[in-house]
C-alpha cells in the first residue's frame, strides 16, 4: 500500500468530524518525535462555544497517551474535500496558544500551499514570566 502522508492522515480524520454548525470540517494529524501519529477532528456543540477545534483535538489525544514531544502537524479544512485539499486552513489562536505549549517557533505547520513555522502566525506567544 501508498505510504501516506501526514497530509492524507489530516484529511482521512476530516471525515469524522462534526461540524452541524458551521458545516466546516477540519482534521489535523500530529507527529510525534517517535514517529507516532496521533489525529484529530472538530467537534461542534449546539452551544456554540464548546467547539473543540481539530488541532487542540490531535494534541489532546497525543498527551493522554503520554506523548508531549512533536515533529510536526498538518491541517486540512473546508466544507468540501476538494476545498479542503486545496485551500489552505491555517490554526486558529487558541490552537496556536496551545501548540507554543508543547512547541518552539520553527515547530513545522504542513498546509495545503507548503510549510509553514509556529511562528510565522505566532510570533509573541503568551509565557508565564
Ligand atoms: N476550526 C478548527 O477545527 N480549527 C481551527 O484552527 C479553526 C476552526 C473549526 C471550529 C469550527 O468547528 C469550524 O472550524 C468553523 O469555525
Amino acid at each position: 500500500m501508498k505510504h501516506l502522508t501526514m497530509t492524507d492522515h489530516a484529511l482521512a480524520v476530516r471525515k469524522n468530524a462534526y461540524a452541524p454548525y458551521s458545516g466546516f470540517q477540519v482534521g489535523a494529524a500530529l507527529q510525534c518525535t517517535d514517529g507516532s501519529i496521533f489525529t484529530g477532528c472538530n467537534v461542534e456543540n449546539a452551544s456554540y462555544s464548546m467547539t473543540i477545534c481539530a488541532e487542540r483535538s490531535a494534541i489532546v489525544q497525543a498527551i493522554a497517551a503520554g506523548k508531549q514531544s512533536f515533529r510536526s502537524i498538518a491541517i486540512v479544512g473546508g466544507k468540501t474535500e476538494a476545498a479542503a485539499k486545496t485551500t489552505p486552513c491555517p490554526p486558529c489562536g487558541a490552537c496556536l496558544q496551545v501548540l507554543a505549549e508543547f512547541c518552539d517557533g520553527d515547530f513545522p505547520i504542513l498546509l495545503t500551499d507548503g510549510v509553514h513555522k509556529l511562528k510565522e502566525f505566532l510570533p509573541n506567544a503568551f509565557q508565564l514570566t
